[in-house]
């Protein structure tokens, strides 16, 4: 192979891996690019965070979980937005667990706020215990949607209700979102696993992204 032609894949292949790192910085966070990822949540997320919090028509003494909940803002919005609420996050990001750890200490000090460091996939779900559960941005890095959406399920109580955002499966693709991090599920392929893990009503909309609501 000519000398050009090697550099150019080596080029590539440097790119490539590149591409990956970034991609992954923000399936899981951590070190010194965690934090540009995490400033690049903060400041790109929070309208959908405002969307989604609308849509979840919070009431007093609602109990609600975030999966993924990043560096926090979700959780400390809702927080504000409700005194008499029980709000609880897991993300496997140690970055992030700090990060959102400090950004709620004052309501994680007065047992409002309950942040878990851990995987959702490997969680023990236990029965009926909260009203609304939701996540942003977190769907694509699961490499299949039976298992959560059953632990999602099974910790709903009943008639609460489950709440997603995503991207539309063209945006992803059109960025270039690497397959080996980002699973691109359409909206359709979504929808149907819900009906599929047993939810009995599934509504979505389109806002930038797709804003999904499942009743258990
Ligand atoms: C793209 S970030 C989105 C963060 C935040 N929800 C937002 O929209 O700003 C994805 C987050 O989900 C977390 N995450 C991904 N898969 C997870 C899993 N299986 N269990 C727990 N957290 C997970 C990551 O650590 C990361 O903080």
């Amino acid at each position: 192979m000519p000398q050009a032609s090697r550099l150019q894949l080596q080029a590539q292949k440097t790119i490539e891996m590149f591409k990956n790192f970034i991609a992954r910085q923000f399936k899981k966070p951590s070190g010194w690019f965690g934090n540009f990822s995490s400033r690049i949540m903060i400041r790109g997320n929070r309208n959908k965070y405002e969307t989604i919090i609308k849509d979840m028509d919070i009431q007093p003494n609602d109990k609600l979980l975030e999966i993924g909940y990043g560096p926090g803002i979700g959780i400390h919005m809702i927080a504000d937005l409700c005194e008499s609420c029980t709000i609880h996050g897991i993300d496997f990001s140690k970055l992030m667990y700090k990060k959102a750890s400090n950004y709620n200490k004052s309501n994680i000090d007065k047992g409002k706020v309950q942040l878990q460091y851990g995987d959702y996939l490997n969680l023990s779900a236990t029965e009926n215990q909260y009203d609304k559960i939701f996540c942003l941005n977190v769907i694509y890095f699961w490499d299949e949607l039976n298992k959560p959406l059953e632990i999602t399920k099974t910790q709903l109580k009943i008639n609460g209700a489950f709440y997603i955002f995503m991207f539309d499966v063209n945006v992803l693709i059109k960025k270039k979102a690497p397959d080996s991090v980002f699973n691109k599920y359409s909206i359709d392929q979504v929808v149907g696993s819900l009906k599929s893990a047993g939810f009995s009503e599934v509504e979505h909309y389109f806002k930038h992204g797709h804003y999904i609501k499942a009743k258990k």
